[in-house]
């Protein structure tokens, strides 16, 4: 069946095939925002039911982007202003473990759930402004950063090991073949991180895990304000820049408000 016209049905087996593992492996913050945030485990749930959750806690907004993997500029332009896209796209029903692209089910399911909590919209907050006002090789180091914490960190706690990046509490596959082990697991550092290269198409060969979110932020923080300014900040070769976002933001003023599912 394609799964573009059953996103329901996607996203029903998904969610029913990966909350016991959510439960058995998820840190303490996915878990206290998936109680708060409730998702439905029968239908995909629209943006503003999301939002009128979301956004009274910590003031991030959500929208819908027919970009199937946004360019990290308008990216992070989003994120300074809180707003959190969400792709259009649904994985297919043979994709159901893995799949190299963020879907609705990846952004909803994967990052939602933390949305709620202020300290770690906090934790978001840190990447935006470092990225917009630094230079292409920074931001390289940036973005993987965010790859190594936010998509794909994992965390300590009382000496057991967590899942706190999205990219993994969203795939089936990913998220079984590191907790059976099977994953090389680094202490988290900037160093260990910026020196591994990460993977997309496949699972990752290294992960990073730190000891809690203050500790993460805390040395985020300390490498964010080491990080220059640029004179004039440069757009990411074949990033499409500031285009991209001009119609991104054309298209997404002239379809109105975003698509109810
Ligand atoms: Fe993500």
């Amino acid at each position: 069946m394609d799964a573009g016209q059953e996103p329901n049905g996607v996203w029903s087996t998904l969610v029913r095939r990966q909350t016991p593992q959510v439960e058995a492996f998820a840190c303490r913050e996915y878990l206290e925002g998936s109680a708060i945030l409730r998702l439905p485990d029968d239908r995909l749930p629209s943006l503003e039911e999301l939002e009128s959750v979301i956004t009274p806690r910590t003031g991030w907004r959500l929208r819908r982007t027919p970009i199937r993997y946004s360019d990290a500029l308008p990216w992070y332009r989003h994120f300074g202003r809180k707003t959190f896209l969400v792709t259009d796209y649904m994985r297919s029903w043979h994709e159901l473990d893995f799949t190299p692209e963020p879907d609705m089910f990846h952004d909803i399911f994967g990052h939602l759930p933390f949305l709620v909590l202020p300290r770690y919209a906090a934790l978001l907050d840190l990447f935006a402004q470092p990225f917009l006002r630094t230079d292409d090789q920074h931001r390289q180091h940036i973005k993987r950063l965010a790859w190594f914490t936010t998509e794909f960190g994992l965390l300590r706690e009382a000496g057991r090991l967590k899942v706190f990046g999205a990219g993994l509490l969203s795939s089936v596959g990913e998220m079984r073949h590191v907790m059976d082990g099977r994953t090389p697991i680094l202490p988290f550092s900037i160093h260990n991180v910026l020196t591994r290269t990460k993977a997309i198409y496949t699972f990752n060969e290294t992960l990073f895990a730190f000891d809690s979110l203050a500790a993460l932020a805390s040395e985020l923080r300390a490498y964010f304000d080491s990080v220059p300014t640029a004179a004039r900040p440069e757009i990411p070769a074949g990033a499409g820049g500031e285009t991209a976002l001009e119609d991104w933001e054309l298209a997404d003023l002239a379809g109105g408000p975003p698509a109810v599912r």
